[in-house]
């Protein structure tokens, strides 16, 4: 398969490529990305020289770019968004940009060239909090965010142009994930990141919300199986069912690095927090996916990752620290 990855050098997407290169040896991937302040090029360091793998820069609202990249592809893998709640509620605008009309701009020129498979990677999030059990794929959304409200939208999108026109599209909505080259302002690597300085870790309100977690190398599988073997038109939920407190977590994070609780700060909470996120992957088990690390274990190599890894997050810290909790008070405009 030729597949078009865009967000190829976010979080998710690094470990996404990674995975396709390592399990599919006749695979070819165009990694596509704008390299926003979360976009590295250093994580796909290495990539280059393997002639599977090419790179281009681009923004997926560039219907003239992508119409001349695109054609050819057997698949696009749509990762391409702004991913930070707290950054959306700062400022909207870019997440709707990128998010809906980004999506709605590549879903169109997908269409147009009758590309044969396009996987929109969507989140748990677009369904809100659930106080109890777990969201099914057919459960309304009720998004609480900026973010979660344009990856809503995109989401919605993504459904239409199957029902309207056929397009084979595939939704996928995962929980919570972790492991190496995720941006340090998400909480497990901000908390990592800091502990490894001795800085106190931010949790937010009583640190009592809940985040159902998975690691990232878990979620690629799933990504890849469904954009596989994924029924077209269809919604598959991933997550592992690992569970925990943000309080627990940061505890166990603590543990693993030999650092005292006395380091938890607990500071102002995120306005329009969830509280509890929780899905139902009966779908994507159904098709032969199980989570292969155990949360702990998954845990501590996330750890070791960033303590081998300074000269990876250590630039990047220094411009993302909490300028967002100073800011919450005065949201801007858009
Ligand atoms: P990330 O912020 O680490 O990476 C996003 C990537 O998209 C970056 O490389 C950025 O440069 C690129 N990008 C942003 N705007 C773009 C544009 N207009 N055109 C092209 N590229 C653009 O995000 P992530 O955590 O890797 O998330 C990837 C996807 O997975 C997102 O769609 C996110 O909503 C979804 N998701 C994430 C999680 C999670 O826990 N991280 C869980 C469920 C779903
Ligand atoms: O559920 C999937 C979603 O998970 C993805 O769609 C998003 O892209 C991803 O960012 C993530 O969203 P969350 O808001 O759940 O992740 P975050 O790491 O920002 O926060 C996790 C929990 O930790 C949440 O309850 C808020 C809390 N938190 C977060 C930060 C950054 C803190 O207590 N302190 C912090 O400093």
């Amino acid at each position: 398969m030729r597949l078009l990855v865009t967000g190829a050098a976010g979080f998710i997407g690094t470990n996404y490529v990674r995975h396709v290169l390592a399990h599919h040896p006749d695979d070819r991937i165009t990694a596509y990305d704008k390299l926003t302040y979360a976009g590295n090029p250093d994580n796909l360091k290495g990539l280059d020289a393997d002639p599977r793998f090419s790179f281009v820069q681009g923004d997926i609202c560039d219907a003239g770019l992508l119409e001349a990249v695109l054609p050819g592809h057997d698949a696009v893998v749509n990762f391409a968004a702004e991913s930070h709640v707290d950054r959306s509620i700062l400022q909207a605008g870019e997440f709707v940009r990128t998010n809906v009309l980004g999506t709605n701009t590549i879903l169109d020129v997908a269409r147009r060239l009758e590309i044969p498979r396009f996987l929109h990677v969507s989140t748990d999030e677009t369904y809100g909090s659930i106080p109890s059990g777990s969201f099914r794929e057919s459960d309304a959304l009720t998004p609480s965010s900026p973010y979660s409200a344009s990856k809503a939208g995109a989401d919605l999108l993504a459904h239409a142009y199957w029902v309207t026109f056929r397009c084979p599209v595939v939704v996928t909505r995962s929980s919570n994930n972790f492991g190496p080259y995720q941006f340090p302002e998400k909480m497990i690597p901000l908390f990592i990141t800091n502990i490894l300085e001795d800085k106190p870790v931010p949790v937010y309100g009583d640190g009592l919300n809940v985040r159902d977690w998975i690691y990232v190398e878990d979620n690629c599988a799933a990504l890849d199986l469904v954009l596989r073997e994924g029924a077209p038109g269809s919604i598959y939920n991933i997550g592992a069912g690992d569970e925990l407190t943000n309080l627990e977590l940061t505890r166990r994070v603590l543990r693993l690095l030999g650092k005292p609780e006395s380091l938890i700060s607990h500071v102002t909470d995120r306005p329009g927090h969830d509280r509890r996120y929780s899905v139902d992957t009966t779908k994507v088990r159904a098709l032969g996916w199980r989570p292969r690390w155990t949360f702990d274990a998954a845990l501590a190599a996330t750890v070791e990752w960033y303590r081998a890894h300074r000269g990876w997050w250590e630039p990047l810290r220094a411009g993302s620290a909490r300028v967002i909790e100073q800011d919450l008070e005065t949201p801007d405009a858009d």
